[in-house]
């Protein structure tokens, strides 16, 4: 059957080298597998890009609903929607979901109210399963500027923005822990050891 899995965690934690990894062992099982992310690659997210690197001003409500559009886009749109591709049978993995807007916007405007809207609007999916991926917020930073030095760094890409988000995630996955299938994995490891905790957790939750 298809899955819908979300992994996430702050930047730096080697989501996306994980989710190819794990894309691959899953294919690997004769399934078909998307991989998508948000924001998207929609006018909305194109958007929101342009205020994450701060050439467009906003503030975090109109991000936290701009996110929420861009979700809805990202479940909905008939071609590459997750909606879509789950309906072809396929597993969907997508790298950050609504967790991101809870932790990332929701400390800094009103969590009920970012859950609430989420929660209440029929075109969000819940995953089957989240795979959080966790590290220290130092840990995070050193690898963000090792691994692009030239690149810009985003507005939440310092230490003490991702220590107040690593706080929120933990309070956002306590509060959903009782509804969702959420797996907590250790990010900080090589990529093979973090890699077999997904394949475990995946194996526990989707495998036949
Ligand atoms: P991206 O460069 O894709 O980072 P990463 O590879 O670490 O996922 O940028 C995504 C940024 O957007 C990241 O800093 C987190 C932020 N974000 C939010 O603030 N709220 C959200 O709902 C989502 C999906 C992302």
């Amino acid at each position: 059957m298809s899955k819908f899995i979300v992994v996430e965690g702050l930047d730096g934690t080697g989501k996306t080298t994980q989710i190819k990894i794990l894309a691959d062992y899953i294919r690997k099982k004769d399934r078909e597998v998307e991989i998508t992310a948000e924001p998207t690659a929609h006018p909305t997210g194109k958007l929101i890009r342009k205020i994450l690197s701060g050439e467009v001003k906003s503030t975090p409500w109109a991000l936290a609903s701009l996110f929420l559009s861009d979700r809805i886009v990202h479940n909905t749109d008939p071609e590459d929607g997750i909606e879509k591709m789950l309906s072809d049978g396929k597993t969907v993995i997508s790298d950050r979901y609504y967790y991101s807007t809870f932790s990332y916007q929701g400390h800094e405007t009103d969590l009920d109210w970012a859950m609430n809207m989420h929660f209440s609007c029929p075109e969000v999916r819940r995953p089957d399963l989240v795979l959080f991926l966790t590290m220290e917020p130092e840990k995070c930073i050193e690898r963000i500027r090792a691994n692009r030095p030239d690149e810009a760094i985003e507005i939440y890409e310092n230490t003490e923005s991702l220590t107040k988000i690593s706080r929120q995630f933990d309070t956002v996955f306590s509060i959903l822990n009782e509804d969702e299938n959420i797996v907590y994995i250790d990010a900080d490891g090589t990529v093979e050891e973090v890699s077999e905790r997904l394949f475990e957790a995946y194996d526990t939750y989707c495998g036949e």
